[in-house]
């Protein structure tokens, strides 16, 4: 299979190119502009530095590579920024996004799998956990929209050109390295809190900033489903076997289907590191809803997907062990 990554140099696209790469079954083209992303990132497969705003030398990529398949993961995705900067993320995410699938329905790549996110679910009711595929789709800012917009054009698309199927994964809180430390996330100044707390546990940062302690929660900090880097990257591969075996788009939450408050999150940091690292309570920050957890049934039944590391102490200690790395 040969297959096209955008966004491999990335934290999450990395990961599933490494784990693409130790098989063999796969041929590997791995486009990045390094905006976020890293060269030393990508252990498998070529590599080309390009922008997927640039649509006629994307076009020359595809008419050179017969793909069978593409993973999208290239985007733009800090919250605040995109509330700012919306047409960069409208750009970025969302009409650089409806390119490609111009390309792929163009070139008859018919297996696309996308990088899409809790956040097109927006603030949901916390009496409304976990969250199926079905939940209501509000995103409150402009990165959830340009998501969503994203998959509206792949369900679309895979309406209008019967041959072309797409699977989007949602992915709650991904974290977590390679477990073999090879990679991990080198993001430059992450707002992820368990990359945060390695930072802060390593003396990178003078202390951590907890953003509210008054959520309607067992201990008043925001509950998240944090899923680990490697189960999340088994999910595309369990995808890509999916859209060949059974030519069929679908949608399927990415998370464990449980959750772990912040300060459980702190504290479960500071015990593999040992250390007792500053932690500050501020006030809230504005869209962060109380709880988030996916209902992972879907992607559990229908792709066959088993997660092996639903462990807060495993994700933790990788973080850090990555983190003392870099
Ligand atoms: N990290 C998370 O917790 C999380 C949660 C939900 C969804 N996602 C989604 O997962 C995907 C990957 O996220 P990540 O955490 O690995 O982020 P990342 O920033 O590490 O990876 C994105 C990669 O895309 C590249 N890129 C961006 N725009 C590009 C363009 N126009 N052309 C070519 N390359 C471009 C960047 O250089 C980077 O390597 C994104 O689509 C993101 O929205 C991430």
């Amino acid at each position: 299979m040969n297959i096209l990554i955008t966004g491999g140099a990335g934290y999450i696209g990395s990961h599933v190119v490494k784990q693409l790469g130790e098989k063999t079954d796969y041929n590997l083209t791995v486009l990045d502009n390094l905006v976020t992303g890293f060269r030393s990132a990508v252990l498998y497969g070529d590599f080309i530095k390009s922008d997927l705003s640039n649509f006629d030398e994307i076009e020359g990529i595809f008419k050179a590579r017969r793909f069978d398949a593409v993973i999208h993961f290239a985007a733009s995705l800090i919250v605040p920024e995109s509330v700012k900067n919306p047409l960069k993320y409208y750009l970025n995410n969302t009409a650089n996004t409806a390119n490609l699938i111009k390309l792929c329905v163009k070139y008859g790549v018919n297996n696309f799998v996308f990088s899409s996110t809790a956040a097109v679910y927006g603030e949901p009711d916390i009496s409304k956990m976990p969250i199926t595929e079905n939940s209501l789709l509000s995103p409150i800012n402009p990165y959830g929209m340009s998501k969503l917009m994203s998959e509206t054009i792949l369900r679309d698309a895979s309406k209008a050109y019967k041959d072309f199927n797409y699977i989007a994964l949602r992915y709650f809180n991904v974290a977590g390295a390679a477990l073999d430390g090879k990679i991990g996330q080198s993001t430059k100044d992450a707002t992820h809190l368990i990359k945060v707390a390695a930072e802060t546990a390593l003396g990178k940062r003078d202390k951590i900033y907890i953003f509210g302690d008054d959520y309607p929660t067992f201990d008043g900090t925001c509950i998240r489903d944090y899923i680990h880097v490697e189960d999340l990257s088994d999910a595309h591969l369990k995808a890509l076997s999916f859209l060949q075996e059974n030519k069929k788009s679908d949608i399927f939450n990415c998370g464990y289907g449980h959750g772990f408050s912040v300060k459980e999150v702190v504290n479960t940091m500071k015990e593999v590191s040992g250390v007792d690292f500053k932690v500050e309570i501020t006030k809230r920050r504005e869209g962060d809803p109380a709880v988030l957890i996916a209902g992972n049934k879907k992607i559990k039944e229908k792709l066959n997907w088993t997660p092996k590391y639903d462990d807060l102490k495993l994700i933790c200690k990788s973080a850090l062990e990555w983190e003392k790395k870099i």
